[in-house]
């Protein structure tokens, strides 16, 4: 009867503590839009004070855009006020173990490296109440690769948001073959009370954005390479004629040339491998890695720029 009792309890318990790790781009986003639009108890944490306060910086830059438009009639200073009772209410920590002292949520946020991720999950596991959900924000690597440091499988998932994260309104769910239907409704109910779309996928490569758009970049790279068209007029040509908000190179200087880089060699070494992504979708380009030797990684990269320059 205990048993029932509990996994019931489970079932019915609202999400409400959410602790983020990872204090970049995606990381800061998404805990700012648990704490702004679902009014979550967020917790962000990171290996450095550093880390911290630049993701701090991130969250209140983007929350000033946000109030100057959403608070147009209101004064500089209740503007700020706002921004700053947002910035105020995320809790920050260099500590892990005290991240997850009674987190109802842990979202991963810290670099694409499986053996990082995996090191993370593992002591979170034996630290975070036994019935928190685990979910990772990875966009390429498998979740039931990085689930495998953790006892809880069935508390594990992905929630993939996509960047700027405060603009972009999906959500990708993923679940594993262990994936319970309490971890994956409780993933969907984060991410609507966030003010975002979910989508489902299995824990299949990129899941649908990134099996979709790491290939259609590669493949204007490859374009432009083989000397037929210009960046400019691909960009231009994929905004007018096909209606997408940026062209793919606008789009490969704001994902980060060493992410893509990154990605696809990932792919190359492991999903190319298992015949799960074709060899010629992912194939390595000399613009790009030339580009990513010479320090060149897109937007990040301001004046340097990437396909692009960012003075
Ligand atoms: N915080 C808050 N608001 C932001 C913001 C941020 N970080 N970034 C943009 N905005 C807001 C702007 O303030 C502006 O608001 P209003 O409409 O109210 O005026 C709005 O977004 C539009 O911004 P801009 O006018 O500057 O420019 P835009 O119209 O070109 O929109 C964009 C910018 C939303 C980024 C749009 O170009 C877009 O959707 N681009 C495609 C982005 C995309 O595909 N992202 C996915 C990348 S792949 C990924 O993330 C997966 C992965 O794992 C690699």
């Amino acid at each position: 009867a205990a048993r029932a009792f509990s996994t019931s309890m489970v079932a019915d318990k609202e999400v409400k503590n959410v602790t983020v790790f990872g204090a970049g781009l995606m990381g800061a986003g998404i805990a700012q839009v648990l704490a702004h639009k679902g009014k979550f108890n967020v917790t962000l944490s990171d290996v450095t004070d550093k880390a911290l306060s630049n993701g701090q910086s991130i969250i209140s830059k983007s929350l000033t855009r946000i109030a100057k438009k959403a608070m147009a009639d209101s004064s500089a200073e209740e503007q700020a006020t706002f921004v700053q009772g947002i910035v105020d209410s995320i809790k920050v920590t260099t500590d892990p173990e005290a991240a997850v002292q009674d987190t109802d949520l842990v979202i991963e946020a810290i670099i694409e490296n499986v053996g990082i991720k995996k090191d993370l999950f593992g002591f979170l596991d034996g630290k975070a109440p036994k019935d928190a959900i685990f979910a990772s924000n990875t966009s390429s690597l498998s979740i039931t690769d990085v689930a495998d440091a953790v006892e809880r499988k069935d508390r594990f998932g992905g929630f993939h948001a996509f960047n700027p994260v405060p603009q972009m309104k999906l959500v990708e769910v993923i679940r594993t073959t262990k994936t319970s239907d309490e971890t994956y409704e409780a993933l969907m109910d984060v991410a609507k009370r966030m003010g975002k779309v979910p989508v489902t996928c299995v824990d299949a490569p990129g899941f649908i954005v990134n099996r979709l758009l790491v290939p259609y970049m590669f493949e204007a790279i490859r374009l432009v390479e083989r000397g037929e068209a210009s960046i400019k007029d691909v960009d231009t040509a994929m905004k007018l004629g096909a209606g997408y908000p940026m062209g793919p190179f606008e789009l490969a200087d704001l994902v980060g040339l060493d992410t893509l880089s990154h990605i696809a060699k990932g792919w190359r070494d492991t999903r190319v491998k298992t015949g799960e992504i074709h060899a010629e979708a992912v194939k390595e380009s000399k613009l790009l890695e030339d580009l990513v030797a010479q320090g060149k990684l897109g937007k990040k990269s301001g004046e340097k720029g990437g396909f692009y320059e960012y003075p």
